[in-house]
C-alpha cells in the first residue's frame, strides 16, 4: 500500500505513521486526511501491529493547521462536509482500541492540535508551541478542538485558547494538561516509543478495554460508565492474561501476555 503523504513504518509491533509535507509544514489538505485514514484502518486490521506513534517530518512542524489554501476555496456545505471527513477519521484515531501516542516535534496548530488530541497521549518536543488559531481566520475549529480541548484541559482554558486563537509553548501546554510530556527534540522518539513500550508491557486486552471505558466512559452518566467499567472487570476475568498477570506477580516474574 503506497502514500504519496505520510509514511507508514512498521517496526515490530508498532507502526510510526509520519506525515510527509515538510514544505508546508505538514498542513492537512484532503489527501493527508484520506491516507491518514487509510493508515489507521490498515492498523486497525494488522494483528502485529499493537501501537502507534504518529509523528511528522521535518525539524519546526508537527502539522500546522488543515490547509489554507484547500479552506480558502470553500462553501459552506463542502466546508461542512470536510469537517465531518475530519472529525470521522480522527475518530477512527481515537477509537482504534490500540493506543497512539503524538510526538509533537514543532507547531500543533488548528487542525494539527485537534490531531494531537485525538491521540491518547502526547509527547511534545521542547520547542513544540500549540493553538487553535482558527479565529484568526474567519472560522472555527472543524476537526473536534472544541470538543476535546474542554474535555482535556477544562472550559475556561479551553475557551482561552479557541477565542483568543493564542499559541502556547510545550511548558504551558504541560502545566494545563494539553500534553503529557515535554523532552529535548533529539530525545522525542526514543521517549515516545518508551512511553509506549510502558504501554505495550501491560494485558493487551486490559489496555484495549481501558480505552474503550475511557473514550466512551466520558460521554455516559456515572452509573452507566461505571456499569461498562464492571462489565469490563468480569470480561477481564475470563482471560488468560488475566491469569497470567496475576500469577506472574505471585511467582515474583514477569507476567507474559499472549492477548488471550
Ligand atoms: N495551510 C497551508 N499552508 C501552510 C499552512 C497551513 N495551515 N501553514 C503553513 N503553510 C505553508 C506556508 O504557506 C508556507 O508555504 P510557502 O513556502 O509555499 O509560502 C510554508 O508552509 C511555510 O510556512 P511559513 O508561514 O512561511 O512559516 P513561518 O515560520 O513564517 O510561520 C507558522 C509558521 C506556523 C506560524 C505559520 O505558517 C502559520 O501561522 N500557519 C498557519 C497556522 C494556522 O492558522 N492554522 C490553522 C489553519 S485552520
Amino acid at each position: 500500500m503506497s502514500y504519496s503523504t505520510l509514511l507508514y513504518e512498521p517496526r515490530g509491533d508498532v507502526v510510526v505513521i509520519t506525515l510527509n509535507r515538510p514544505e508546508k509544514l505538514n498542513a492537512l489538505n484532503d489527501t493527508v486526511i484520506s491516507e491518514l485514514d487509510r493508515a489507521i484502518r490498515a492498523v486497525d486490521l494488522d494483528s502485529a501491529i499493537r501501537g502507534v506513534i504518529l509523528t511528522a517530518a521535518g525539524p519546526k512542524a508537527f502539522v500546522a493547521g488543515a490547509d489554507i489554501a484547500d479552506l480558502v476555496r470553500q462553501g459552506p456545505f463542502d466546508g461542512k462536509a470536510r469537517a465531518m471527513v475530519g472529525q470521522a477519521v480522527f475518530r477512527r484515531i481515537e477509537q482504534l482500541g490500540k493506543p497512539v501516542i503524538a510526538a509533537v516535534n514543532g507547531f500543533a496548530l488548528g487542525g494539527g492540535c485537534e490531531l494531537a488530541m485525538a491521540c491518547h497521549l502526547r509527547v511534545a518536543s521542547e520547542n513544540a508551541k500549540f493553538g487553535q488559531p482558527e479565529v484568526k481566520l474567519g472560522i472555527g475549529p472543524g476537526y473536534g478542538g472544541t470538543v476535546r480541548l474542554p474535555r482535556l484541559v477544562g472550559k475556561g482554558r479551553a475557551l482561552e485558547l479557541l477565542l483568543t486563537g493564542q499559541t502556547i509553548d510545550a511548558q504551558e501546554a504541560y502545566r494545563i494538561g494539553l500534553v503529557n510530556r515535554v523532552v529535548p527534540a533529539a530525545q522525542l522518539f526514543a521517549e515516545t516509543d518508551k512511553l509506549l513500550r510502558s504501554i505495550l508491557d501491560n494485558g493487551p486486552l486490559a489496555v484495549r478495554l481501558v480505552l474503550e471505558a475511557v473514550d466512551a466512559g466520558l460521554e455516559m452518566s456515572a452509573e452507566d460508565a461505571h456499569l461498562l467499567e464492571a462489565n469490563h472487570f468480569g470480561l477481564l476475568a475470563s482471560t488468560h492474561d488475566m491469569r497470567e498477570g496475576m500469577t506472574a506477580f505471585l511467582e515474583k516474574r514477569k507476567a507474559s501476555f499472549t492477548g488471550r
